[in-house]
């Protein structure tokens, strides 16, 4: 899979269906000569190695061509590489030193001509995905080294007819929306400074030629497996060259790189695949199955979550009562939310002291959890452990553990501020305190949740990254520990969604906002790259409590099934027929879970439209299960079919719930014509098993 030939200098990565072929050209720069379909060693050797440009310096004829780039000579693009050695020099001067292979990695290493400094890249490919991961390794071993940038990839694209780009915008209550948008000449920048993913931006990007649609073209994309402060930068040079270039940190923070130390960047992906939007969203859902997860194999379960029903009104007979009506509609999993710990009554107090409030809980969450266990569903427990309120017992005794800085003032939000974890005291203290709760009580799944960004950090990246890497250590820590234990990201809802948290999190919770309406943009958006499998979506009240809407119960819950169905409405006031239906519709989804979490998803219809629909095939074909919503009933218009996609033409297949047959050529010619209710809001379950 990776093929070396050392005559022409040249080095094809391969997965199934694509390759990159990198080069080291006569001037010792690492080029790339091709990303996109796979070719074999041969037909990469015929690759022209340099267009002809006699009238050109030679610096600027590669430009927008180089898979490793560094601040120095003629080189003015994005830089990937950028630091400042002691004495001043920024530039730097990069020499191939050599390279070790094995059939899935390859690692180039370069040397600076004259400063101790070297630079490694590595290359991971794998036989069944065509995403490439690609990390930096610079090793210092003279004076101490800034380092500016030092980005994990710079994917070089192919020259076409004109340049798209692809990725999410957001807020808290409204994450990854798509936003596509023609590449800009000069460089496009999305990135987070807040110290986690962020709502505003995800570390990823898709880049086309204007014309991919959801099941035709070719799309490049890259995604960044970092859940700190990030930037991604999309280039566009005048010459119709692009590139795209992702790191861990943001502009200003640098970081200081003394005798002997090594910066070891976090991986960046890239996957290029024909076949539009929705291969690529499929090729990556794929990919992180199987390669990013912790636990691919596992179904995730229908879970209920206290939060909208009690807010932090957390009491034991009210969490039981909570506990049975979930039990009897089918729930598997039942998660306590903010308020069962410390004086942790309301937002001001509390965080840090996790131990269960002893009025609300006055035998320790012990008879909670074994209720819950008797009711036959696992018990979890909402966390945020990075954080503290200074109205604690932690802050009183440790105020110097958070961020800050001496002169400047502690910028609150939500009344709390940031532990600072890069301190390995409070790492220490942070692992204790988890390990301790989950040796005393029976908690079988974690919320892990982080509802601020970071403020007065300060300029040293070692508190940026270090918080982060911490942050992962102490889950992998606690992973090991207990490793029953399941754990959800969340940071007000989907803030820290991506690659790095996903290698250490079995699910994520995607926003605060559950009106169902809202929430088929966000998936939408969410799905272009993270899979359903991850993806946590509730069913609440109506009206939402958020935005106001009402809609139907068989809306609010075909729209969450598309995801890791979670129910998280205030079920002690659902009535007895709501409760019944609710039953019905979660033995629908259990019925449809090995699909939507493990299958492969075709978006059929976008949220935009009065009808959209969303499909998931079965690994093997044999089933498919058909979500369809409607959000409004214009003029009365009949609706056209939803055709299908990826079925057996030839096969036939039958409808679950109605039993009729439907032969594939007419599905995927046609469609179905799901049986919608009069009106806004109306939605329906397709569920088809091949005859
Ligand atoms: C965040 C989460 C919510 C809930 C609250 C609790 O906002 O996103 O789901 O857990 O915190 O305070």
């Amino acid at each position: 899979m990776i093929v070396h030939d050392s005559e022409r200098r040249l080095w094809v990565l391969s997965g199934p269906s694509s390759s990159y072929v990198l080069h080291l050209d006569d001037h010792d720069r690492l080029r790339v000569l091709h990303w996109g379909s796979r070719l074999t060693v041969a037909q990469a050797a015929s690759l022209p190695l340099l267009p002809r440009q006699p009238f050109r310096p030679v610096e600027d004829a590669a430009e927008g061509t180089l898979d490793l780039t560094a601040t120095g000579g003629l080189f003015y693009g994005h830089a990937a590489v950028q630091v400042r050695f002691a004495d001043g020099t920024r530039d730097l001067e990069l020499v191939p030193t050599g390279q070790r292979r094995t059939d899935r990695e390859l690692v180039l290493t370069f040397a600076d001509r004259h400063y101790p400094l070297t630079v490694e890249c590595h290359y991971g490919v794998h036989e069944d995905s065509d995403v490439i991961e690609r990390h930096l390794v610079l090793r210092n071993e003279g004076e101490p080294v800034t380092v500016v940038r030092a980005d994990s990839a710079t994917w070089v694209l192919p020259r076409l007819d004109g340049y798209r780009l692809s990725c999410v915008r957001g807020q808290w209550g409204a994450e990854t929306r798509l936003h596509r948008t023609e590449l800009p000449y000069g460089e496009t920048v999305t990135t987070s400074r807040r110290g986690v993913t962020s709502h505003q931006a995800n570390p990823w990007a898709m880049v086309d030629d204007g014309t991919a649609g959801e099941e035709h073209g070719e799309v490049y994309s890259c995604a960044l497996a970092w859940s700190g402060s990030w930037r991604l930068t999309a280039q566009r040079l005048p010459t119709e060259r692009v590139t795209l270039s992702a790191g861990a940190g943001h502009d200003p923070v640098t970081q200081e790189l003394g005798a002997g130390e090594e910066l070891v960047t976090p991986v960046c992906a890239g996957l290029y695949t024909d076949g539009g939007f929705g291969a690529a969203s499929r090729a990556w859902h794929d990919h992180q199955l199987r390669h990013v997860l912790p636990h691919p194999g596992e179904a995730r379960p229908v879970l209920y979550n206290s939060w909208e029903a009690t807010g932090f009104d957390v009491s034991l007979e009210g969490q039981i009562e909570l506990a049975e009506k979930a039990a009897r509609i089918g729930v598997e999993l039942f998660v306590v939310d903010d308020g069962w710990f410390g004086a942790r009554t309301h937002d001001a107090a509390g965080l840090g002291d996790w131990h269960p409030n002893p009025r609300r809980f006055p035998d320790g969450l012990g008879p909670l959890i074994d209720r819950v266990h008797e009711l036959g569903m696992r018990f979890g427990l909402w966390v945020e452990p990075e954080m503290v309120n200074p109205d604690s017992d932690l802050y009183r005794a440790h105020p110097d553990w958070v961020i800050h800085r001496p002169h400047r003032r502690r910028t609150e939000h939500r009344n709390q501020l940031v532990l600072d974890l890069s301190r390995p005291e409070v790492a220490d203290w942070l692992y204790r305190t988890l390990d301790e709760l989950l040796a005393k009580n029976a908690v079988d799944f974690l919320k892990w949740d982080m509802n601020r960004p970071f403020t007065e950090a300060g300029p040293d990246e070692r508190l940026w990254t270090g918080h982060v890497r911490a942050l992962y250590a102490v889950l992998d820590r606690l992973r090991a520990a207990h490793p029953h234990v399941r754990i959800e990201s969340c940071s007000s809802g989907g803030g820290r969604v991506d690659l790095g948290i996903l290698r250490r999190t079995d699910q994520v919770w995607a926003s605060d906002d559950t009106d169902a309406l809202d929430r088929l943009e966000i998936q939408h958006g969410f799905t272009q790259l993270y899979p359903a499998r991850v993806m946590g979506a509730w069913v609440t009240d109506s009206p939402n409590p958020y935005t106001g809407r009402e809609t139907p119960l068989d809306f609010r819950f075909h729209v969450a099934m598309a995801g890791v169905l979670g129910i998280g409405g205030a079920l002690t006031d659902w009535s007895d027929a709501e409760l019944e239906r609710a039953a019905e519709l979660v033995a629908d989804y259990k019925r449809i879970r090995p699909l939507v979490q493990h299958g492969r998803q075709y978006r059929l219809l976008p949220p935009d439209r009065e009808l959209s629909a969303v499909q998931y095939l079965a690994p093997d074909g044999s089933e498919t299960a058909v979500l369809v919503h409607r959000r409004a009933r214009r003029f009365g218009h009949p609706e056209p079919g939803v055709r299908l996609r990826a079925l057996d033409p030839g096969a036939r297949y039958r409808d679950r719930s109605t039993g009729r047959i439907h032969h594939g050529a007419v599905l995927l010619a046609h469609g179905v014509f799901p049986d919608l209710a009069p009106g806004d809001y109306a939605s329906a379950l397709v569920h088809l098993i091949r005859e």
